[in-house]
Protein backbone atom coordinates (compact mmCIF):
# COMPACT_ATOMS: atom_id res chain seq x y z
CA UNK A 1 0.00 0.00 0.00
CA UNK A 2 2.62 2.38 1.11
CA UNK A 3 5.09 1.17 -2.09
CA UNK A 4 2.05 1.82 -4.18
CA UNK A 5 0.78 5.32 -3.40
CA UNK A 6 4.41 6.62 -3.05
CA UNK A 7 4.69 5.34 -6.73
CA UNK A 8 1.58 7.27 -7.33
CA UNK A 9 3.04 10.55 -5.89
CA UNK A 10 6.45 10.10 -7.96
CA UNK A 11 4.37 9.60 -10.81
CA UNK A 12 2.28 12.79 -10.52
CA UNK A 13 4.90 15.07 -10.38
CA UNK A 14 5.85 16.98 -13.12
CA UNK A 15 9.27 16.49 -14.43
CA UNK A 16 11.90 19.13 -14.66
CA UNK A 17 14.68 19.26 -17.28
CA UNK A 18 18.19 20.17 -15.69
CA UNK A 19 17.58 23.24 -18.21
CA UNK A 20 13.96 24.03 -16.59
CA UNK A 21 15.26 23.81 -13.07
CA UNK A 22 18.41 26.05 -13.54
CA UNK A 23 16.04 29.13 -15.26
CA UNK A 24 13.60 28.71 -12.64
CA UNK A 25 16.36 28.34 -9.87
CA UNK A 26 17.67 31.59 -11.31
CA UNK A 27 14.38 33.51 -11.51
CA UNK A 28 13.66 32.99 -8.06
CA UNK A 29 17.39 33.49 -6.78
CA UNK A 30 17.68 36.75 -8.67
CA UNK A 31 13.80 38.18 -6.99
CA UNK A 32 14.56 36.75 -3.70
CA UNK A 33 18.09 35.85 -3.11
CA UNK A 34 16.41 32.62 -1.94
CA UNK A 35 19.05 29.79 -3.31
CA UNK A 36 17.83 26.06 -4.22
CA UNK A 37 20.37 23.61 -4.49
CA UNK A 38 20.49 21.00 -7.46
CA UNK A 39 20.09 18.15 -5.00
CA UNK A 40 16.92 19.82 -3.63
CA UNK A 41 15.37 19.36 -7.82
CA UNK A 42 12.98 17.04 -6.81
CA UNK A 43 11.44 19.77 -4.30
CA UNK A 44 10.50 21.84 -7.34
CA UNK A 45 8.99 18.43 -9.11
CA UNK A 46 6.51 17.68 -6.13
CA UNK A 47 5.95 21.80 -4.55
CA UNK A 48 5.05 22.68 -8.19
CA UNK A 49 3.25 20.01 -9.40
CA UNK A 50 -0.34 21.02 -8.00
CA UNK A 51 0.52 24.71 -9.07
CA UNK A 52 1.18 24.00 -12.90
CA UNK A 53 -2.20 21.83 -12.96
CA UNK A 54 -4.14 24.63 -11.46
CA UNK A 55 -2.89 26.91 -14.14
CA UNK A 56 -3.13 24.20 -17.21
CA UNK A 57 0.59 24.11 -17.82
CA UNK A 58 2.18 21.02 -19.22
CA UNK A 59 5.97 21.65 -18.36
CA UNK A 60 8.17 23.68 -16.63
CA UNK A 61 9.08 25.85 -19.51
CA UNK A 62 5.56 27.19 -19.53
CA UNK A 63 5.72 28.09 -16.01
CA UNK A 64 8.89 29.93 -16.24
CA UNK A 65 7.37 32.10 -19.50
CA UNK A 66 4.24 33.04 -17.49
CA UNK A 67 6.22 34.22 -14.65
CA UNK A 68 8.31 36.06 -17.28
CA UNK A 69 6.20 37.66 -19.77
CA UNK A 70 3.05 36.71 -18.98
CA UNK A 71 0.95 39.72 -17.75
CA UNK A 72 -0.63 37.91 -14.93
CA UNK A 73 3.72 37.63 -13.49
CA UNK A 74 3.02 39.70 -10.77
CA UNK A 75 -0.27 38.22 -9.19
CA UNK A 76 1.18 35.10 -9.63
CA UNK A 77 4.55 36.14 -7.87
CA UNK A 78 2.41 36.14 -4.50
CA UNK A 79 1.55 32.14 -5.09
CA UNK A 80 5.36 31.72 -6.05
CA UNK A 81 6.92 33.03 -2.57
CA UNK A 82 4.01 30.62 -0.70
CA UNK A 83 5.43 27.52 -2.50
CA UNK A 84 9.27 28.18 -2.05
CA UNK A 85 9.09 29.79 1.20
CA UNK A 86 9.80 27.84 4.38
CA UNK A 87 7.85 29.45 6.99
CA UNK A 88 8.09 26.97 10.23
CA UNK A 89 8.43 29.45 13.27
CA UNK A 90 6.27 29.22 16.83
CA UNK A 91 6.30 31.47 19.95
CA UNK A 92 8.89 31.89 22.21
CA UNK A 93 11.12 29.70 19.60
CA UNK A 94 14.52 29.27 21.05
CA UNK A 95 14.15 30.24 24.55
CA UNK A 96 17.49 30.12 25.66
CA UNK A 97 18.73 33.00 23.47
CA UNK A 98 15.26 34.76 23.66
CA UNK A 99 16.01 34.90 27.83
CA UNK A 100 19.71 35.84 27.34
CA UNK A 101 18.01 38.58 24.89
CA UNK A 102 15.86 40.06 27.32
CA UNK A 103 18.49 39.83 29.92
CA UNK A 104 21.56 41.29 28.30
CA UNK A 105 21.05 43.12 25.00
CA UNK A 106 17.08 44.07 25.88
CA UNK A 107 17.95 45.44 29.56
CA UNK A 108 21.05 47.72 27.60
CA UNK A 109 18.86 49.17 24.86
CA UNK A 110 16.38 50.40 27.18
CA UNK A 111 19.15 51.71 30.19
CA UNK A 112 20.95 53.35 27.24
CA UNK A 113 17.41 55.33 26.05
CA UNK A 114 16.21 55.78 29.54
CA UNK A 115 19.79 57.68 29.82
CA UNK A 116 18.86 59.51 26.78
CA UNK A 117 15.40 60.57 27.87
CA UNK A 118 14.47 58.83 24.78
CA UNK A 119 11.64 56.56 25.63
CA UNK A 120 11.39 55.17 22.29
CA UNK A 121 12.32 51.41 20.91
CA UNK A 122 12.32 50.39 17.60
CA UNK A 123 12.60 46.66 16.37
CA UNK A 124 13.19 45.15 12.84
CA UNK A 125 11.87 41.53 12.32
CA UNK A 126 12.98 40.51 9.50
CA UNK A 127 11.48 37.26 7.62
CA UNK A 128 8.84 37.02 10.42
CA UNK A 129 6.67 34.48 9.16
CA UNK A 130 3.60 34.47 10.41
CA UNK A 131 4.22 36.62 13.11
CA UNK A 132 4.89 34.56 16.45
CA UNK A 133 8.48 36.01 16.73
CA UNK A 134 7.77 39.78 16.89
CA UNK A 135 4.56 39.68 19.06
CA UNK A 136 7.18 37.19 21.11
CA UNK A 137 9.53 40.59 21.13
CA UNK A 138 6.44 42.08 21.79
CA UNK A 139 5.73 40.24 25.04
CA UNK A 140 9.30 40.32 26.26
CA UNK A 141 9.40 44.06 25.96
CA UNK A 142 6.18 44.51 27.96
CA UNK A 143 7.60 42.18 30.92
CA UNK A 144 10.41 44.05 30.68
CA UNK A 145 9.11 47.20 31.00
CA UNK A 146 6.08 46.11 33.04
CA UNK A 147 4.23 49.31 34.64
CA UNK A 148 6.71 51.79 32.00
CA UNK A 149 4.99 50.40 28.85
CA UNK A 150 2.37 53.16 28.53
CA UNK A 151 5.30 56.19 28.63
CA UNK A 152 7.64 53.87 26.26
CA UNK A 153 6.95 54.67 22.14
CA UNK A 154 7.76 50.91 21.00
CA UNK A 155 7.59 49.95 17.26
CA UNK A 156 8.25 46.62 15.53
CA UNK A 157 8.26 46.32 12.19
CA UNK A 158 7.76 43.24 10.75
CA UNK A 159 8.36 41.64 7.51
CA UNK A 160 7.71 38.72 5.32
CA UNK A 161 7.74 38.06 1.71
CA UNK A 162 5.29 35.67 2.00
CA UNK A 163 1.90 38.04 1.97
CA UNK A 164 -0.24 34.80 3.02
CA UNK A 165 2.01 35.15 6.23
CA UNK A 166 1.50 38.74 6.60
CA UNK A 167 -2.65 38.29 6.05
CA UNK A 168 -2.09 35.47 8.94
CA UNK A 169 0.17 37.49 10.92
CA UNK A 170 -2.53 40.17 10.79
CA UNK A 171 -4.66 38.36 12.11
CA UNK A 172 -3.26 37.91 15.46
CA UNK A 173 -4.99 34.12 16.05
CA UNK A 174 -3.22 30.99 16.20
CA UNK A 175 -4.05 27.58 16.77
CA UNK A 176 -2.16 24.36 19.13
CA UNK A 177 0.90 24.59 16.77
CA UNK A 178 2.17 27.97 17.28
CA UNK A 179 2.67 27.38 21.06
CA UNK A 180 4.59 24.11 20.56
CA UNK A 181 7.11 26.03 22.78
CA UNK A 182 4.47 27.90 24.51
CA UNK A 183 4.48 27.22 28.73
CA UNK A 184 1.00 27.37 29.81
CA UNK A 185 1.92 30.13 31.95
CA UNK A 186 3.14 32.24 28.80
CA UNK A 187 0.03 31.51 27.04
CA UNK A 188 -2.27 32.43 29.56
CA UNK A 189 -0.52 35.90 30.61
CA UNK A 190 -0.28 37.30 27.06
CA UNK A 191 -3.41 36.08 24.85
CA UNK A 192 -6.90 35.76 25.19
CA UNK A 193 -8.87 32.41 24.09
CA UNK A 194 -10.81 32.76 20.99
CA UNK A 195 -12.82 29.71 19.98
CA UNK A 196 -10.64 26.73 19.75
CA UNK A 197 -7.89 29.32 19.25
CA UNK A 198 -5.75 32.44 21.00
CA UNK A 199 -5.45 35.84 20.30
CA UNK A 200 -2.32 38.07 21.40
CA UNK A 201 -3.88 40.70 23.47
CA UNK A 202 -4.41 43.92 21.37
CA UNK A 203 -2.22 45.72 23.86
CA UNK A 204 0.56 43.76 22.39
CA UNK A 205 -0.64 43.24 19.06
CA UNK A 206 -0.72 47.25 18.61
CA UNK A 207 3.10 47.16 19.22
CA UNK A 208 3.59 45.60 15.75
CA UNK A 209 3.75 46.94 12.15
CA UNK A 210 3.84 44.40 9.44
CA UNK A 211 4.80 44.40 5.79
CA UNK A 212 4.86 42.56 2.93
CA UNK A 213 8.32 42.85 2.15
CA UNK A 214 11.13 40.84 0.16
CA UNK A 215 15.15 41.80 1.42
CA UNK A 216 16.41 41.83 -2.04
CA UNK A 217 14.52 44.96 -2.50
CA UNK A 218 16.56 47.50 -1.72
CA UNK A 219 14.01 50.70 -1.82
CA UNK A 220 12.30 48.89 0.64
CA UNK A 221 14.68 48.02 3.01
CA UNK A 222 15.70 51.47 2.97
CA UNK A 223 12.31 52.89 4.12
CA UNK A 224 12.07 50.44 7.23
CA UNK A 225 12.66 52.92 10.54
CA UNK A 226 16.03 52.45 12.07
CA UNK A 227 16.02 50.38 14.71
CA UNK A 228 17.50 49.60 18.00
CA UNK A 229 17.56 45.74 17.13
CA UNK A 230 17.06 43.71 14.34
CA UNK A 231 15.91 39.98 14.50
CA UNK A 232 16.49 37.62 11.83
CA UNK A 233 16.38 34.53 12.47
CA UNK A 234 16.46 31.19 10.32
CA UNK A 235 16.00 33.10 7.40
CA UNK A 236 19.74 33.53 5.46
CA UNK A 237 20.07 29.80 5.92
CA UNK A 238 18.44 30.04 2.50
CA UNK A 239 20.59 32.70 0.95
CA UNK A 240 23.82 32.22 -0.71
CA UNK A 241 27.15 34.07 0.66
CA UNK A 242 26.56 36.93 -2.00
CA UNK A 243 22.67 37.90 -0.43
CA UNK A 244 23.36 36.76 3.41
CA UNK A 245 26.92 39.99 2.67
CA UNK A 246 23.57 41.94 1.62
CA UNK A 247 20.91 41.39 3.77
CA UNK A 248 24.08 41.76 6.53
CA UNK A 249 25.11 45.46 5.14
CA UNK A 250 21.41 46.40 5.08
CA UNK A 251 21.27 45.57 8.71
CA UNK A 252 24.67 47.38 9.21
CA UNK A 253 22.86 50.27 7.91
CA UNK A 254 19.53 50.33 9.49
CA UNK A 255 21.31 50.14 13.03
CA UNK A 256 21.57 52.99 15.45
CA UNK A 257 24.91 53.03 16.99
CA UNK A 258 24.90 50.92 19.74
CA UNK A 259 22.19 48.55 18.18
CA UNK A 260 22.32 44.73 17.79
CA UNK A 261 21.85 42.09 15.27
CA UNK A 262 20.29 38.40 16.66
CA UNK A 263 20.41 35.64 14.04
CA UNK A 264 19.18 32.39 14.14
CA UNK A 265 21.36 29.70 16.45
CA UNK A 266 22.20 27.84 13.07
CA UNK A 267 23.36 31.57 11.69
CA UNK A 268 26.66 32.76 11.80
CA UNK A 269 28.09 36.16 10.05
CA UNK A 270 31.26 34.29 9.86
CA UNK A 271 32.99 34.97 6.25
CA UNK A 272 30.08 37.36 5.76
CA UNK A 273 30.53 40.40 8.00
CA UNK A 274 33.22 41.99 9.65
CA UNK A 275 31.46 45.45 10.26
CA UNK A 276 29.79 43.85 13.65
CA UNK A 277 31.60 43.47 16.78
CA UNK A 278 30.31 39.80 18.26
CA UNK A 279 29.24 39.45 21.42
CA UNK A 280 28.71 36.51 23.51
CA UNK A 281 25.25 36.04 25.46
CA UNK A 282 24.41 32.70 27.31
CA UNK A 283 23.04 30.59 24.39
CA UNK A 284 23.59 32.81 21.81
CA UNK A 285 25.76 35.37 19.69
CA UNK A 286 24.65 39.14 19.04
CA UNK A 287 26.39 41.10 16.54
CA UNK A 288 26.67 44.98 17.71
CA UNK A 289 26.99 48.05 15.06
CA UNK A 290 29.49 49.65 17.79
C1 LIG B 1 11.78 29.68 8.72
S1 LIG B 1 10.92 31.22 8.65
C2 LIG B 1 11.58 32.03 10.10
C3 LIG B 1 10.53 32.77 10.89
C4 LIG B 1 11.03 33.41 12.18
N1 LIG B 1 12.04 34.41 11.91
C5 LIG B 1 11.54 32.37 13.14
O1 LIG B 1 12.76 32.22 13.30
O2 LIG B 1 10.72 31.67 13.74
C6 LIG B 1 11.75 32.06 7.31
C7 LIG B 1 10.95 33.20 6.74
O3 LIG B 1 11.80 33.99 5.91
C8 LIG B 1 11.01 34.50 4.85
N2 LIG B 1 11.87 34.92 3.72
C9 LIG B 1 12.63 34.15 2.92
N3 LIG B 1 13.22 34.89 1.98
C10 LIG B 1 12.83 36.17 2.18
C11 LIG B 1 13.08 37.41 1.50
N4 LIG B 1 13.87 37.46 0.42
N5 LIG B 1 12.50 38.52 1.98
C12 LIG B 1 11.70 38.47 3.08
N6 LIG B 1 11.42 37.33 3.75
C13 LIG B 1 11.97 36.20 3.31
C14 LIG B 1 10.08 33.35 4.50
O4 LIG B 1 8.91 33.77 3.82
C15 LIG B 1 9.80 32.73 5.88
O5 LIG B 1 8.57 33.15 6.40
Amino acid sequence: MTLFSSSMTLRAATPISDAEFKELRDFIYQRSGIWVDEKRKYLFENRFHKRLATLGLKSFDEYVKLLKFDPRSAEEMKTLWEIITTNETSFFRDIKQLESFQKVILGEVLAEQRKKGKLELNIWSAGCSSGEEPYTLAMLISESLGLELPKWKVLISAVDLSPAMIAKAKEATYGDYAFKTTTEEQKKKFFVPEGANFKVKPELARMVSFQQMNLNDDAAVRRVPKSQIVFCRNVIIYFDDAMRTKVARAFYDNLLSGGYLLLGHSETLHKISTAFRPKFIPGAMAYRKD
